[in-house]
């Protein structure tokens, strides 16, 4: 090795130890006579000194170096002066007075600084990502990343899992995005998928007897980036055989819980993790991903709201839409302007607007309530009945803010559910160091898709039906629930699951239901069919979203900031310059030509 220690590693144990270290120069500082420059490797920092009483032509060597050189010292390790240790340092007790020093690579100024945790423009980091990876925040991630993997890896061995790794140039698993495709040069005019999960493939290591299998696996999705999802991403991807759903929840609560106590022993998991069918996530939150380190829950007051005179309420309710509201506590006194802008807000997710309803301003009993302190202009259609009445179903106390839209039950839930996480934010109840995960249980099968009329899988068309509804099948698809479970963490979907179909006729029954023909059946699934006609077991599994997890982790609020080389928000890879254009002799080789568009 060209060092014997690594800079974060020094400390006052080392002190008369002569050490040989190479990393990148921090920063330099030259105080006429003594150079320090900060030395930083893998480990941290280290400040060496160059003193031209001690050695004059290290000293010259060191007047040369600047930030990002990358050199190597030799020295002894001493305390420093009296009054001169930087606490902010790990290492600040000491420094290292070189003997010796060369300058094993010299650098061009970086386009950014790397000793600094500054904003930079996020396509220059992405440009530069190897610089960008040197920044202590961004090592902190890579770290934290792998050592939730090797958590994960650990955790399942000593449970009796074998991780297999299955192939990324196969057919398309629907997931519910567009694939990749990759041309075959041997086949002219077919394709590979690239995986959007490896859903079937576990499937078949299950009717290959593997019983316990996890992957970390790479999945493929062309669809737009947003702040928690990328077209390549990462999945803890498991599944077991003669399991019931019961089996994968508990596993799953015991990885999390054991992997928060040594990845982050300071923070708050709620235990048991809470459990809630799709049906009651939607009725309090509004979403099938709702964020449970605080209340502000939903309720439906439509019944109420119904019986007033109000023309807002009263049409949307004959139109079969709902009325639904939350509570904010103690924000009865918010200003005209504060609510034009939750006004505001609302419209632009979609809702025709929001009905404000402050409860008087002091604190007290609802009983002292009276009409002319609600200052809205709903007062003027409901009675103060109706108003103590939503109020109370609101949890609502004098001094609340009763927030309320009226519409499509849809656009409903979708406003309140993101009004109720702004205010969550804006009323700093989502405390980071608290991971709130839950499960969310009982999915309806199908869903049906408001513009082609079709029906679609909630999840996956792999999924069980319940088999209390399997007659359903037949009879209600709405009504079929699915035994798929989601797992959501501070409002963050991080995982989903089901148990599977193993039989080839009920698969072959839901694909017809999704409207397949029989043809396409077999051309797309008939592997899968097949297999399951030799002995499948009963089985089942989850995927979870590692770049997701570990973004919760590392209190990042964009995935892109866990993954060493991420695309931007366009689906390039600025680092490499991908996608790229090809030559005229590769297309030809696999058999493309492109149109002029
Ligand atoms: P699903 O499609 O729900 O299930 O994916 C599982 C988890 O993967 C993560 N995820 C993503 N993360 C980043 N970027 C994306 N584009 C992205 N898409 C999904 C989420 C999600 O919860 N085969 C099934 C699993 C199963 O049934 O076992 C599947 O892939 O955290």
């Amino acid at each position: 090795m060209l060092k014997s220690h690594s800079c974060g590693e020094l400390s006052k144990t080392h002190v008369g130890v002569k050490v040989t270290l190479a990393g990148w120069v921090d920063r330099r500082r030259d105080h006429g006579g003594l150079i320090f420059i900060d030395l930083r490797d893998k480990e941290g920092v280290v400040q060496v000194v160059f003193n031209p009483e001690i050695s004059k032509s290290c000293h010259k060597i060191a007047s040369e170096m600047r930030s990002e050189y990358v050199i190597r010292a030799s020295g002894v390790v001493a305390l420093r002066p009296p009054g001169t240790e930087n606490p902010k340092l790990a290492t600040g007790d000491i420094e290292v007075i070189a003997h010796n020093t060369d300058i094993l690579n010299p650098s061009k100024t970086s386009p950014f600084y790397i000793n600094e945790d500054i904003e930079v423009d996020e396509n220059l980091r992405l440009k530069y990502r190897y610089l960008d990876l040197r920044r202590a925040r961004m090592k902190g991630n890579l770290l934290l990343r792998y050592r939730v993997v090797k958590f994960i890896r650990d955790f399942l061995d000593a449970r009796g899992f074998i991780e297999v790794e299955t192939p990324v140039l196969i057919k398309s698993t629907p997931e519910g995005a567009r694939d990749y495709l990759v041309p075959s040069r041997l086949h002219p005019g077919e394709f590979y998928a690239l995986p959007q999960s490896p859903q079937q493939l576990k499937q078949l290591l299950m009717v290959a007897g593997v019983e316990k299998y996890f992957q970390i696996a790479r999945c493929f999705r062309d669809e737009d980036t947003r702040a928690d999802r990328q077209p390549e991403f990462t999945q803890l991807d498991l599944e077991m055989s003669f399991v019931e759903e019961e089996d994968i929840l508990n596993l799953m609560e015991e990885l999390f819980t054991s992997m928060m106590e040594m990845i982050k022993p300071d923070w708050r998991v709620i235990t048991p993790f809470p459990r809630l069918t799709y049906a009651e996530a939607m009725e309090h939150y509004g979403t099938d991903k709702p964020d449970l380190r605080f209340g502000l829950e939903i309720r439906d007051l439509s019944d109420i709201a119904g019986q007033s005179n109000f023309s807002i309420f009263r049409s949307a309710i004959t139109e079969g839409g709902k009325v639904k509201g939350i509570c904010l506590p103690g924000c009865a006194t918010y200003t005209r302007s504060q609510l034009d802008e939750l006004n505001k807000l609302v419209q632009g997710l979609g809702a025709e607007g929001l009905v404000t309803m402050p409860l008087g301003t002091s604190t007290g009993s609802l009983n002292q309530l009276t009409i002319d302190m609600v200052k809205s202009v709903a007062t003027k259609f409901l009675t103060l009945d109706q108003i103590k009445q939503m109020a109370e179903r609101l949890g609502a106390e004098m001094g609340d803010l009763l927030l309320i839209i009226a519409g499509r039950p849809k656009q409903v839930d979708m406003a309140l559910a993101e009004l109720r996480q702004e205010m969550g934010h804006r009323l700093k109840l989502t405390d980071p160091n608290l991971l709130a995960f839950a499960f969310i249980t009982d999915f309806p099968l199908l869903q049906r898709n408001e513009d082609t009329g079709r029906w679609e899988p909630m999840h996956h068309p792999f999924t069980a039906p319940r088999d209390e509804d399997v007659p359903l099948l037949d009879t209600a698809l709405e009504k079929v629930r699915g035994k798929h479970y989601d797992m959501v963490c501070n409002g963050c979907e991080i995982g989903g699951g089901s148990l599977r179909i193993y039989t080839s006729h009920l698969q072959r029954k839901i694909f017809r239901l999704l409207g397949y023909s029989d043809e396409e059946i077999v051309r797309r699934f008939g592997h899968l069919l097949e297999a399951f006609e030799y002995g499948a077991p009963p089985h089942g599994g989850i995927a979870l979203g590692i770049d997701r997890i570990v973004m919760l982790l590392a209190e990042e609020e964009n995935i892109r900031e866990v993954i060493a080389f991420p695309k931007n928000q366009g689906a390039v890879d600025l680092t490499v310059n991908a996608p790229s254009s090809v030559t005229e002799e590769q297309l030809a080789e696999l058999h493309l030509r492109l149109r002029d568009e």
